[in-house]
């Protein structure tokens, strides 16, 4: 069973998909976890992610991985775990725009789908129904509104003790919409066939219970 669930920064499309995949007893693949590891691969090893000829001519000498260790998703660099280097604001608007260049969205392409032809999969990311998965048996599009997602995303900023201010966090956030959104290869949009759904003002566990009755309505 594939699964893919779209959707904008911070509209909780991981803690759900997560929750769903385990509702379901399947793997969930956060994808955003990729293209972040891309990037502070390329700041930590001096290659200029602002150039997309830099970053293409790095992509042979990367090797990316992803381990589950238990429910929980680890991602490799060669070998190197960088799952715990990823969250972070920086991490984000680096991870927003290597994910612009078609040279790494095409890289990455054959991770994704072969994970999802070997697992049964709750996948969330940008492009999973549209290019992804375009065969997935259930496609969700979530969304919220903009404020509130970046209530929820600062939220999780200053629970890891971040040190952050929420109008940066909203800027931050309205900003990746926007480049995501607009970018030439695979933006952020939803699939012809995705079913929309607005989670502003409800609760995680509300959520969770209408994306699973949207799963059970299709399989
Ligand atoms: O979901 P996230 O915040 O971890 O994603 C980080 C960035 O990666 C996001 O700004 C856009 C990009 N991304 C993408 O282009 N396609 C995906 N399938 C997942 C993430």
């Amino acid at each position: 069973m594939q699964i893919a669930i779209d959707g904008p920064v911070g509209a909780g499309k991981s803690t759900i998909a997560k929750e769903c995949a385990k509702r379901l007893g399947i793997v969930y693949m956060d994808t955003g976890a990729l293209y972040r590891a891309v990037g502070v691969w390329c700041e930590e090893n001096g290659v200029d992610a602002h150039s997309e000829e830099a970053v293409a001519a790095a992509l042979p000498g990367i090797s990316p991985e992803i381990q589950l260790s238990g429910r929980v998703q680890r991602v490799f660099i060669n070998g190197d775990d960088i799952t715990d280097r990823i969250r972070t604001p920086g991490a984000s608007m680096l991870a927003s725009k290597v994910s612009s260049y078609g040279s790494v969205r095409a890289f990455l392409l054959d991770l994704q789908r072969d994970f999802a032809a070997k697992n049964s999969v709750v996948m969330d990311g940008r492009d999973i129904g549209t290019v992804i998965l375009p065969n997935a048996d259930v496609k969700i599009f979530l969304s919220a509104d903009s404020k509130e997602r970046a209530k929820r995303r600062y939220n999780e900023l200053i629970a890891k003790g971040a040190d952050v201010n929420f109008d940066d966090v909203l800027a931050d956030l309205e900003k990746r919409d926007k480049d995501d959104s607009s970018r030439a290869c695979a933006p952020l949009k939803r699939a012809a066939d995705a079913v929309l759904l607005d989670t502003t003002g409800n609760t995680f566990i509300e959520s969770v219970d209408r994306v699973m009755e949207i799963i059970n309505s299709k399989r």
